[in-house]
């Protein structure tokens, strides 16, 4: 997809992200949009799942996408998510073939982004994207969901998500 194209996709999300989170309700429907909205507006996100931490493992809390996952429960330290979770940074990975933390969920998935929910420096959960495409995300991926993220962390924090 050429640059302003793929700008444009990415504003698109924001704004209507934007909106979503605007309203105050909160709980698993604020997430399932947020997947629904990620996975619709972006063609190259093929499967949008959040995940939130419970005790030391993530546990899948909403997910948009073709195809149900297996892996609705990882723990911390496991695949890419679990590394990302540990680290507390988000990872991308431009071909899962040649990663050896992969944790295949789906045979056309090619690459992925996990990024963490941070509060007090804490990780509440995180949002984790498969794209059918190689090296599907960027530096602007990353900004738009580290975006999303920030804003899911106040909201979760509200909702006690994470509370010892
Ligand atoms: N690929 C992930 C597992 C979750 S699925 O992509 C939905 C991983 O390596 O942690």
């Amino acid at each position: 997809m050429h640059e302003p194209e793929r700008q444009a996709v990415l504003e698109q999300a924001r704004l209507q992200l934007s909106e979503r989170l605007a309203r105050s309700d909160g709980g698993p429907e604020l997430l399932e949009d947020i997947c629904r909205i990620l996975e619709r507006t972006v063609p190259w996100y093929d499967w949008v799942g959040i995940y939130l931490v419970e005790g030391d493992e993530l546990v899948l809390a909403a997910w948009q996408g073709p195809a149900a996952t297996e892996h609705v429960r990882i723990p911390i330290g496991q695949g890419i998510c679990g590394a990302a979770a540990r680290e507390g940074q988000t990872i991308i990975v431009p071909d899962v073939r040649e990663d050896p933390r992969y944790l295949q969920c789906f045979l056309s998935t090619r690459s992925e982004i996990v990024v963490p929910i941070i509060r007090d420096g804490r990780v509440l959960g995180e949002i984790d994207i498969d794209s059918d495409r190689l090296a599907a995300f960027g530096e602007d991926d990353r900004e738009l969901l580290e975006w999303v993220a920030e804003a899911l962390a106040t909201r979760l924090h509200q909702l006690g998500a994470g509370a010892p």
